[in-house]
């Protein structure tokens, strides 16, 4: 059985201080969600320390935003998969649309962080979904795919058994318009059978994902949880997620 997965990407939001604010609250909330859900949060690089420390228990896991695909070498700002580790990461999301969208990473790019996350000994979380022109053209299964089996060439069975995938349409991140659990479902289903190996991957879906809206696609066969931006800022709003999130799981 695949397991369930909340993960929160705080995106550029919070301090050091904001982040340990944020846990300390929460890890006694999260205390309420059911065992077989997996809880993940992924701060910004300047929080990743500071919450790690407060992470004792193995209850949440930590998780990075993005990582360079190099393991070190001069690449001034940038932040590798041996720092991640050195730090408690776990996970670490690669090819989120915002990183597509205004950094240039490519489905090349991609591609090399996936494998340099796995060589690393992290779990990438590889984010795929398609812009609104994209599907008004009814291009959004061509598109999805296209990036999925870019994302992932190359790898071993071994390797495709260790990743997360998740579904973010980039027309219903952070605008209130999220998508329809039944269709999400579709393109997932359409994303998993793209690359042989991918049954019991979980995929999480993302954007606009909210406490009241988790139950709806986690109730859907091919929907592993959620990848959560907005609605994973605030401690109590996030752990009510997790919990509803859980409807599907027992505990
Ligand atoms: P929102 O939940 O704010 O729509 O963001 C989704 C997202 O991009 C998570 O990676």
């Amino acid at each position: 059985m695949r397991r369930l997965i909340c993960a929160g990407n705080w995106k550029m939001y919070k301090t050091a201080h904001e982040a340990a604010d944020f846990v300390k609250i929460f890890l006694p909330l999260a205390a309420a969600v059911p065992f077989a859900t997996e809880i993940v949060l992924c701060p910004p690089f300047t929080a990743l320390a500071a919450v790690s420390h407060l992470l004792t228990t193995g209850r949440v896991r930590l998780g990075a935003q993005d990582m360079h695909w190099e393991r070190s070498g001069a690449f001034t700002g940038e932040i590798s998969g041996p720092m991640l580790r050195d730090l408690g990461v776990h996970y670490v999301i690669v090819g989120h649309s915002e990183r597509r969208e205004y950094f240039g990473d490519t489905d090349a790019i991609v591609r090399l962080k996936t494998a340099a996350a796995l060589e690393n000994g992290l779990t990438p979380i590889v984010a795929v979904g398609e812009t609104l022109p994209v599907r008004d053209a009814g291009n959004t299964s061509e598109h999805v795919i296209a990036q999925t089996r870019a994302a992932l060439e190359g790898l071993s069975a071994m390797q495709l058994a260790r990743i997360v995938l998740a579904y973010e349409p980039v027309w219903a991140i952070g605008t209130g318009r999220n998508c329809d659990p039944a269709e999400a479902n579709k393109v997932m289903s359409e994303i998993r059978s793209c690359v042989p190996g991918l049954d019991d991957v979980p995929i999480l879906y993302g954007g606009s994902v909210k406490a009241e809206n988790i139950a709806a696609y986690t109730a859907q066969s091919e929907i592993d949880g959620g990848l959560v931006g907005g609605a994973s800022l605030d401690p109590a709003v996030f752990a009510q997620l997790c919990i509803a999130a859980s409807a599907s799981v027992s505990s």
